[in-house]
């Protein structure tokens, strides 16, 4: 087999390098051939049919959009690309301002030709180097975050970016199973195909989103994908690699990312000396949580614990799957021993009202890990 580029793995900076070289010649070479990016509908191709010819995404995002996050609000576009996004957003929600980053020079250059007002902007660099004081209400990326393998450290810096209340919308190419380290060597080692070489399964996605902070993370759209064309060659020659890409099972996935900064504290009882204690509490997140919490805990004193001091202060948060119609309630471990009460009282209710879900309580991320 042959080895990976070593530098790909080890050097960051020289991937980024080699990616943006790569989307330079995209660019040229769009322009050069232009055809359409097979992800608009009809009625965005007849409202702007050259833009639909120079969106390089894996999937159409606007369905999936709250008007109401954007409109007069300010949207960040990571990896904009040409710009299609940003100009179909503008044209649909008109936001205040969309700023689009991408270390492509060309792509930047592209982008900013075809802008119309001054509310749009394409910077060249990279979304680790980007700084911005003013946080933004809506962060988009189309088909970007899997070129890229830090991806803890973006969705890290994509939390530090948005606003409290601010939503990150993410359509990219992921995996149902983890992906078999020999056929990411392959693709690192192999030309073009380098492209696929920081792939990764959507647990990885959910995980690090829910690791930076998010506090409600949901799964919008699964799609799957057969990338056989884009690497027919390298099938050929290599059998055990079709086997591996077959187990692995390519998607095409789009997830939203909520962060809920504004809480209010609730309490429960201390377990360990019965007193109440705070757990915090996102109105906009968990409302029917937080009525069922205050009328089956009414001892809600919004006081530290007056005995033991232990405040150890974690979010409840909702993991929600809509493809597989599930949807957890996470709480801190140590409300295990309510676990009883908190079933009859939380969910049942809640299963009545969507009886095609499958609802669980989930006690710390560990146990989210599993039901996922
Ligand atoms: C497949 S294209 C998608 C472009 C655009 N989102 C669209 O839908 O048309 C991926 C883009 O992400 C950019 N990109 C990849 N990693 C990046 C990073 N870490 N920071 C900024 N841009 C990045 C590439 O240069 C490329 O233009």
């Amino acid at each position: 087999m042959r080895m990976p580029e070593t530098w790909v793995i080890l050097n960051p900076m020289e991937t980024l390098d080699k990616l943006a070289k790569h989307y330079d010649l995209e660019a040229r070479t769009r322009l050069e051939k232009p055809h359409e990016s097979g992800i608009y509908s009809q009625n965005l191709k007849t409202l702007n049919p050259e833009n639909s010819r120079l969106g390089f995404g894996c999937a159409e995002l606007f369905a999936f959009l709250d008007e109401k996050q954007i409109r007069g609000k300010r949207v960040l576009d990571i990896g904009c690309g040409a710009g299609a996004d940003m100009i179909y957003l503008n044209q649909l929600f008109s936001p205040q301002t969309i700023t689009g980053i991408d270390i492509s020079n060309e792509m930047v250059q592209l982008a900013s030709k075809r802008f119309v007002g001054s509310n749009l902007k394409a910077i060249q660099t990279s979304i680790h180097e980007f700084e911005e004081q003013q946080h933004y209400d809506q962060i988009i990326s189309n088909a970007v975050i899997h070129l890229n393998q830090d991806k803890s450290r973006i969705f890290q810096k994509i939390y530090t970016l948005l606003k409290d209340d601010g939503e990150f919308l993410c359509a990219d190419f992921m995996t149902e199973q983890p992906v078999a380290p020999q056929l990411l060597e392959e693709f690192l080692a192999s030309g073009g195909l380098f492209l696929f070489g920081g792939l990764e399964s959507k647990e990885v996605y959910l995980n690090g989103l829910a690791e930076a902070g998010f506090e409600e993370v949901e799964v919008l759209e699964t799609r799957s994908f057969d990338p056989t064309n884009q690497i027919q060659n390298l099938l050929t020659q290599n059998p055990a690699l079709l086997k591996s890409l077959k187990q692995s099972k390519f998607l095409i996935v789009i997830l939203k990312a909520k962060k809920q900064a504004q809480y209010q504290l609730i309490s429960l009882y201390c377990p360990q000396c019965k007193m109440p204690r705070k757990i915090r509490h996102y109105p906009s997140l968990n409302q029917q949580i937080h009525r069922t919490l205050c009328k089956n805990f009414p001892n809600t004193l919004f006081e530290p614990c007056p005995s033991c001091e232990r405040l150890e202060i974690e979010a409840p948060m909702q993991y929600h799957d809509m493809d597989a119609k599930k949807m957890a309630v996470v709480l801190p471990p140590e409300q295990k021993h309510l676990q009883s009460e908190l079933a009859r009282s939380l969910l049942e209710p809640m299963q009545k009202q969507m009886p095609h879900y499958r609802f669980n309580l989930c006690f710390g991320l560990a146990e989210l890990q599993k039901f996922r």
